[in-house]
């Protein structure tokens, strides 16, 4: 690890500054089946990352060069597993709180062989903040974060102007953020702030949203919600 550039936010709490508290989750008390459990504790010393191990060198953490994608919030890591084996020719790097769902991905990318993923098991927010340099990500994908469907918790919803900013922060010139949501007042709200965020270019073509890229795995759920008829909507947006 290089040495970190900056204070994390345990130490600036500390200092009595003031922290953001509104979280983008609540955090579930998952009981881990044996077959998670077994896998965290056989391979988080290969694919796990730790927040208070500050900034990462990526060359160092892959043992390579290769471009670095970032997923927030994975859940239980099934598509995000899917793309890495698809892609070996870049590294990725997942975020989620939920530990069963940590436990399952490493149990899953071990059984596919995904060697060129590792996971935070720690809030998104603290990752991009205290582990992630700037200027440093191919992609930033975010699929189904929680929808917070009722107006008055609206405010916990990731997606708002100040993330969209910390993520432009941390995408490389042309790098891409790429959401996906099943709830269209979500989508709405989305396409807003990533359009009126300073230093973006819409992909899509209609200057909305874009139909579901090929490497973006359809989802159980996500099939039978086209069966019924709901919608998704995917939104990707390029960093000038
Ligand atoms: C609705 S689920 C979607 C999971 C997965 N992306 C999918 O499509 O099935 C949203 C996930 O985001 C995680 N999450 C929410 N806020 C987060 C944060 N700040 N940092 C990391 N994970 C977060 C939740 O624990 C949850 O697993």
């Amino acid at each position: 690890m290089t040495e970190r550039t900056h204070k994390t936010i345990e130490q600036a709490k500390q200092e009595g500054k003031y922290i953001r508290t509104v979280r983008s989750f609540v955090k579930r008390e998952g009981r881990l089946t044996k077959g998670q459990a077994h896998a965290l504790d056989n391979h988080w010393q290969d694919m796990g990352l730790d927040h208070q191990d500050g900034m990462l060198d990526y060359a160092q953490v892959f043992g390579n060069d290769n471009p670095v994608v970032l997923e927030i919030g994975f859940g239980m890591g099934k598509s995000l597993v899917e793309m890495a084996k698809n892609a070996p020719e870049l590294n990725y790097i997942g975020v989620e709180v939920h530990r069963p769902g940590v436990g399952a991905c490493v149990g899953l990318a071990v059984e596919q062989e995904a060697n060129n993923l590792k996971v935070y098991e720690h809030d998104a927010i603290e990752i991009l903040a205290d582990c992630i340099p700037d200027n440093s990500l191919t992609t930033v994908q975010l699929f189904f974060p929680d929808p917070w469907h009722k107006k008055k918790h609206h405010k916990r919803r990731i997606v708002k102007p100040e993330f969209v900013e910390t993520i432009r922060q941390k995408l490389k010139v042309g790098g891409v953020f790429h959401m996906a949501t099943d709830w269209e007042n979500y989508a709405e709200c989305m396409l807003e702030d990533m359009q009126s965020a300073p230093g973006y270019e819409n992909l899509s073509a209609t200057n909305d949203y874009v139909p579901r890229p090929d490497n973006r795995p359809l989802t159980k759920f996500e099939n039978r919600g086209q069966r019924l008829g709901h919608g998704v909507w995917d939104i990707q947006f390029k960093k000038l």
